[in-house]
């Protein structure tokens, strides 16, 4: 199983500061954005990862990540030339997707809580898992409907008079075909490969399944000012009362056994006096 983050688009909610800078890279309390949706990824074991951005913000994450090796991990990028679509992921990742299965997630979605179920869809996958989990705003998402038996039976991109409350999270597990099917279908009325008709293909041919998360799981999707305070605040009430990180790549990257102790080491060495090294440090000494 391969992993692509998707960390392009244009940001510009968050205008100035999207003149100059891109939204996965603001801070969410202590680290980087595009941090959390990595940590989801190396968390279900995924070792190969592109990063599909806009060309100007590309050499900002090889500056970040260089090429993975670091983290035990191997990182490619790719520019995406123009917000044309989520589904263009898999057409720009084509090659790097050979022949293997792929997760994609939003280089703007966190996901926080016991994500087992999660990295279990990745194992196997025959097909393609989705997640649905309820929001109060369904209008802004793909929303998906069940039936009665709790079998999904439509999702709708941004529907005006959404089914249901069931929102699908930037989160999607699909096997190869998705490239194939990614680039059989057409841009919608907003002129973007929606993922929604990926989706939509898969459910068609029976292939997709579709997971409700429950509420012990929090997703964050961070597209505005007030969204990225609310997710740094809820980063910093958890790190501080359990004086353990979220997302410290590192530290995953450690515990994983994509790198040793020894590796480990000459990274917190190198890094400047701060408190993330005053963490790693502390990781170092439990271990
Ligand atoms: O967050 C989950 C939702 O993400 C899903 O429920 C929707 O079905 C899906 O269409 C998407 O909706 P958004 O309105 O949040 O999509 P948005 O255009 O804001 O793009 C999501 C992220 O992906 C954002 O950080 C920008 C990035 N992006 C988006 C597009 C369309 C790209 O890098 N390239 C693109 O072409």
């Amino acid at each position: 199983m391969k992993g692509i983050i998707l960390a392009g688009g244009a940001g510009s909610r968050l205008y100035p500061v999207s003149k100059i800078y891109s939204k996965q890279l603001t801070l969410i309390y202590d680290k980087p954005l595009i941090y959390y949706p990595l940590s989801i990824l190396m968390l279900s074991g995924i070792r190969e990862i592109l990063i599909i951005s806009n060309q100007e913000t590309i050499p900002l994450y090889e500056k970040l990540f260089e090429n993975g090796s670091e983290l035990g991990i191997k990182i490619e990028y790719a520019v995406q030339s123009a917000p044309n679509g989520i589904a263009e992921s898999f057409i720009i990742g084509e090659k790097f997707i050979g022949k293997d299965g792929v997760t994609l997630i939003l280089g703007d979605n966190i996901f926080y809580g016991n994500l087992d179920f999660i990295y279990r869809a990745m194992n196997n996958i025959d097909g393609a898992v989705i997640f649905g989990y309820r929001v109060t705003d369904p209008e802004r998402y793909g929303i998906v409907e069940f039936d009665d038996s709790g079998k999904a039976i439509s999702i709708e991109e941004k529907p005006k008079k959404p089914r249901s409350n069931f929102a699908v999270p930037g989160l999607y597990v699909y096997d190869n075909k998705v490239v194939s099917i990614a680039k059989s279908i057409k841009p919608s009325a907003r002129g973007e490969l929606e993922i929604t008709d990926v989706n939509n293909e898969y459910l068609k041919s029976g292939k997709l399944r579709v997971e409700k998360i429950g509420r012990g799981v929090a997703w964050l999707d961070t597209g505005t000012p007030e969204s990225l305070l609310q997710a740094s605040n809820f980063f910093g009430v958890i790190e501080d009362r359990q004086g353990l990180k979220v997302a410290c790549l590192e530290e995953i990257a450690l515990k994983k056994n994509f790198i040793d102790r020894k590796k480990f080491e000459s990274i917190v060495a190198g890094i400047p006096n701060s408190l993330y090294k005053t963490y790693l440090e502390k990781i170092l000494n439990e271990n």
